[in-house]
């Protein structure tokens, strides 16, 4: 086998690297698929040019730190077999189930986000082209009759602060787009197919309405947080979520009936979304072959409130305090004091010291770091409960800083997945290095890109 300073640079570029690799001391430059004939050596940087981030269903949606397809694809056909079953147990917009399905594994996707399983669920389901066109003609049609009817009075949903979200004719042709959508299910618009279809072309219309929210809204479109900026001086037009959604619809369905062809004439297996927690899987022993995933960051994006907007306009939030919902994602912000008054050592030697430094700063900080990697062990654990012995578990982790201290998550994670408590062997780690879309992070506090652990169960 090659390594992959020989096999893979087609644009020639190799620059120095960064201190801290430890046996390979360039970056590569990937242009496109990592070829997995390759061996990426232990502790090797890589550079991987993105150039199918939008490829059949990746682009349907927004989501912050999406993995781009080329990582979980080399890393899904690097390390499993045709047919075999590859879960992401935190899927978030399900880029590894989908790269899964195109590799002809059968991919399942876990989270704890509703609006992550919707993503997942509609990037991995092939829809009928018939009915999809059909429906797609039939709810532009109800959008523009419905926006020319001055009459009409759309259901608009009551939230939170709606009305500094929102300028009142965004919220009236939002409610009209919502209403035509619904219709469409109800009136049987979506002709042909059995319930199951139609509720999935529903699905898809929902997810494709999804995707204008954050743009029609007054808030920052490029923030991970919802923040409206006065600074900004967005600006926001009558008509514009109306034409959004109608081009965003005309473009989705054509992606998606590509995505359909391929698994048609591909004869590729359905993937398959459960209900679930990286921790609590519900998945039995040695059930899986692979897993990949990336994890949240530490500090870095809240995810129900990132997507707290999309999730009031499709009726996903749960009533009560959004606080209740964060606490069980991993990497929460949502801890109480008497969690964090005194500091908590973890007993790995890689953590305990910046967990000290940073406690004596800022407690609070410390135990979300705390129990960020306390979280990841039960993860792991659950992990290597449900993966098959000789299976591999694939996990990118980005480095990060806290309160000016250094967190070496690849480190640490390293440390926590091999002890005793945990199990796995470790068969190494390289670093790949990304451009990221949608993810603003404080400056810095902005990661460069993400090591890859390889870790295996024996
Ligand atoms: C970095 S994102 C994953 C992005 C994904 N790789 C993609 O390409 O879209 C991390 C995901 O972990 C999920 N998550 C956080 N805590 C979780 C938990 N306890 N169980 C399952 N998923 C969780 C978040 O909801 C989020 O979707």
């Amino acid at each position: 086998m090659g390594t992959i300073p020989s096999l893979i640079d087609d644009t020639g570029k190799q620059s120095a690297g960064r201190r801290g690799s430890r046996n390979v001391n360039v970056v590569t430059e990937i242009n496109g698929d990592i070829p997995i004939d390759s061996d990426i050596p232990d502790g090797a940087h890589i550079l991987v040019i993105s150039k199918d981030q939008t490829y059949l269903t990746h682009g349907i949606h927004k989501f912050p730190a999406k993995f781009f397809p080329e990582l979980p694809r080399y890393l899904i056909q690097k390390y499993s077999q045709v047919g075999a079953t590859v879960l992401d147990p935190m899927c978030g917009s399900g880029t590894t189930v989908l790269e899964a399905m195109l590799s002809r594994r059968f991919g399942i996707g876990i989270d704890i986000d509703p609006m992550a399983r919707l993503l997942t669920k509609v990037k991995t389901t092939a829809l009928d082209s018939g009915p999809l066109e059909r429906t797609k003609l039939w709810v532009i049609e109800r959008v523009r009759g419905m926006l020319e009817d001055h009459s009409h009075e759309p259901h608009v949903p009551g939230f939170p602060y709606r009305d500094c979200w929102f300028e009142p004719f965004i919220l009236r042709e939002l409610g009209i787009i919502r209403d035509a959508i619904d219709m469409a299910a109800r009136a049987r618009a979506i002709e042909g197919g059995n319930s199951e279809e139609r509720e999935n072309i529903h699905d898809f219309l929902k997810v494709v309405f999804s995707s204008i929210i954050r743009e029609v809204s007054n808030a920052d479109s490029h923030c991970t947080r919802t923040v409206v900026r006065k600074r900004l001086h967005k600006e926001v037009a009558e008509g514009m979520a109306a034409s959004r959604f109608i081009s965003a619809l005309s473009r989705q369905t054509d992606a998606m009936t590509a995505f359909s062809r391929a698994c048609q004439t591909g004869g590729l297996p359905a993937a398959k979304v459960c209900e679930g927690t990286a921790t609590k899987t519900g998945l039995g022993d040695e059930a899986i072959d692979l897993a990949v995933t990336s994890p949240p960051y530490i500090n870095a994006v809240d995810y129900p409130r990132t997507h707290q907007l999309e999730m009031y306009w499709l009726g996903l939030m749960k009533a009560g305090p959004l606080s209740d919902v964060k606490r069980n994602y991993i990497g929460t912000e949502t801890v109480y004091k008497e969690e964090y008054a005194d500091l908590r050592q973890s007993g790995f030697v890689a953590l305990d010291p910046s967990l000290k430094k940073i406690h004596k700063v800022d407690p609070r900080r410390s135990y979300i770091t705390y129990k960020f990697f306390m979280d990841m062990k039960e993860q792991f654990c659950e992990t290597l409960r449900i993966l098959k012995p000789g299976g591999h578990y694939c996990v990118a982790i980005g480095n990060n800083t806290i309160r000016g201290v250094n967190i070496r998550s690849q480190d640490i994670l390293s440390e926590i997945a091999v002890s005793d408590d945990v199990g796995f062997t470790l068969e190494k780690r390289f670093f790949s290095g990304l451009i990221r879309h949608f993810i603003h992070i404080p400056r810095k506090e902005r990661m460069s890109g993400e090591w890859i652990l390889i870790l295996k169960k024996e």
